[in-house]
């Protein structure tokens, strides 16, 4: 199995998860750029409003993957909205999807969930599981603090994974 872990992260804690993921799956990892970062407010405002960011041309082909795994902070309670735009722009037909959020609140994030789901959905992709972690606006998530829990979520998943 082709593993690819795909996200979009503005201050790394995505990219923590991203690379322990990928450790434990030993996928390719891709990283989703902006154009430009633009400031806190107007990157809330823009994922509230569920809008796509303008995106660096992406140098990889989900074709070649079985699996993909597809990052995301939460913005203002929406997906961020770079990975917006990778939604928009990918064909998943056939691809088994694992989603992962991270964000500052502890609760669940069930609603960036399933508006990514739908999304994954609408673009012949199938879901197989979702992983959230809590991360702290002050410091960042360290690999060490990530691990245990990544390494418990992949090893439910292994099935799909080999
Ligand atoms: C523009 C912006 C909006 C955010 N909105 C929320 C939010 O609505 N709820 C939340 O729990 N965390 C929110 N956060 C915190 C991030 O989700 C959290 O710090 C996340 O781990 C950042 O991931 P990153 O370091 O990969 O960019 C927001 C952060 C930014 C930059």
């Amino acid at each position: 199995m082709e593993n690819l872990v795909v996200y979009y992260s503005r201050s790394r804690n995505t990219e923590t998860v991203a690379q322990e993921i990928s450790k434990a799956v030993n996928g390719d990892t891709k990283k989703i750029e902006l154009i430009k970062d633009g400031s806190f407010a107007g990157a809330a405002f823009k994922a509230l409003l569920g809008l796509k960011g303008k995106i660096k041309s992406i140098d990889f082909n989900v074709k070649d993957y079985d699996n993909i795994f597809i990052g995301s902070p939460v913005w203002a309670g929406k997906s961020s909205t770079p990975i917006n735009t990778f939604l928009s722009d990918i064909d998943l037909t056939g691809k088994n999807v694992f989603v992962f959020i991270t964000q500052a609140d502890s609760k669940t994030p069930y609603p960036v969930y399933e508006s990514i789901a739908e999304r994954v959905g609408s673009k012949g992709g199938k879901v197989i599981d979702s992983f959230f972690i809590q991360t702290d606006m002050k410091n960042p998530l360290t690999s060490t603090q990530a691990a245990k829990p990544i390494s418990d979520w992949i090893d439910k998943n292994r099935a799909y994974l080999q």
